[in-house]
């Protein structure tokens, strides 16, 4: 360990029982550079510089055009996060920085910058695994939420059941096999002819359909906590192909309402199960998908039918943003986590 690491190791033990921590938040593990500044569970600013216009013209993100554009973007947000939190840098307890999972590039951006910022102010780093931010971010939206809780993780990379045993410690109940539900919403919109990122589009388009067309359920009569996506997907491709080549017009809102109302039965199923599994009585959505109505609907009628307490941030925190990794960040110092040392890398395929 350096002599930089011990020094930010003893400035770390002086934040036990501390929850009023002043801490900055960085994430550019995709295609949002994202910079908050929390007190304690209080959000001071919470900055994005989205790129979403940028990488709708590819129909997804390339990677080195975000990685660029988060060169681009950093220090100003930095600064604006600063500002808008009336706080000057010296101020500041700890800086949290996503160093995985997500695109190599990106992440070296936002891990560089924080770390050359936490070098220069003397503060210490935590290395924000970025899936924890997801679920972190639920303890600044429902102050009063404390571990243990049954969490579902659906984002855009990312789709699994976890029981949250404290405030760093996930144990995995069940997993995808395949794709994301993130992904697999992206796909099946890029098939409806749907911008990108195609989530919100389908629901929206969902409105206005039925779900009528049937699909099929993966691990039907099964009581695995597994997922698997492409199995639905292909369905819709191979639908949607047929209709084509019979020449025949898409109902594109009556497939988006089925896809939707599956997955998203899926979701709310394997969640309240999960708990009943773990007896545990409260339920927490995190990642980009948790924004999609339907699927907190469904959360919130299956979690009050089981005395459930159902906990889900506001759509604005569910994409990423700063905030999740100051509030992860938060979570590591409360867990007793050593700061980073100055040799920290990215990780770009780090399991939650
Ligand atoms: N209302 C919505 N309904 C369904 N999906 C949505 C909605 N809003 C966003 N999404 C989806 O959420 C995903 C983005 O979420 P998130 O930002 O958590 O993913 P990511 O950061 O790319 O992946 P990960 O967090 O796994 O690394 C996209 O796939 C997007 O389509
Ligand atoms: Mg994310």
């Amino acid at each position: 360990m350096s002599e930089y690491a011990e020094r930010m190791k003893k400035k770390a033990a002086a934040f036990k029982g501390r929850d009023d921590l002043l801490v900055l938040g960085i994430e550019s593990s995709c295609d949002e550079t994202a910079c908050a500044v929390l007190r304690g569970k209080k959000i001071l600013s919470d900055k994005i510089a989205s790129q979403v216009e940028i990488h709708k013209r590819f129909g997804g993100v390339v990677p080195e055009i975000a990685s660029r554009n988060h060169v681009l973007a950093i220090d100003n947000l930095v600064k604006e996060a600063l500002d808008t939190a009336g706080v000057k840098q010296e101020e500041l307890d700890a800086i949290g920085v996503t160093y995985g999972a997500g695109l190599l590039g990106a992440l070296l951006v936002g891990e560089s910058y924080a770390k050359a910022f936490a070098y220069a102010l003397d503060k210490p780093l935590y290395a924000v695994n970025h899936i924890r931010g997801h679920i972190a971010v639920n303890f600044v939206a429902a102050p009063e939420l404390t571990p243990p809780f049954v969490c579902l993780i659906a984002s855009g990379g990312h789709t699994a059941v976890a029981l949250a045993k404290d405030y760093d410690e996930i144990q995995m109940l069940g997993t995808t096999q395949d794709d994301a539900c993130g992904e697999a919403f992206d796909k099946v919109a890029r098939v409806l002819n749907l911008p990108y990122p195609g989530g919100p589009q389908i629901q929206t388009l969902a409105e206005k359909g039925k779900p009528v067309i049937h699909l099929p359920t993966p691990f039907k009569g099964s009581d695995t906590l597994d997922f698997s996506f492409s199995g639905i997907k292909t369905a819709v491709i191979n639908y949607a192909n047929t209709l084509k080549m019979r020449g025949e017009e898409l109902p594109a809102a009556d497939l988006a309402c089925s896809f939707q109302e599956l997955v998203t039965d899926i979701m709310s199923d394997r969640l309240v199960r999960a708990a009943h599994m773990c007896n545990c009585n409260k339920v927490v959505i995190a990642g980009g998908v948790g924004a999609n109505i339907r699927l907190r609907a469904k959360v919130a009628e299956k979690a009050a039918a089981n005395n459930l307490t159902a906990y889900y941030p506001p759509i604005r925190l569910c994409t990423d943003n700063g905030v999740m990794i100051a509030a992860q960040a938060m979570c590591m110092i409360k867990a007793g986590r050593s700061p980073a040392d100055y040799d920290l890398d990215a990780d770009a395929g780090v399991k939650p």
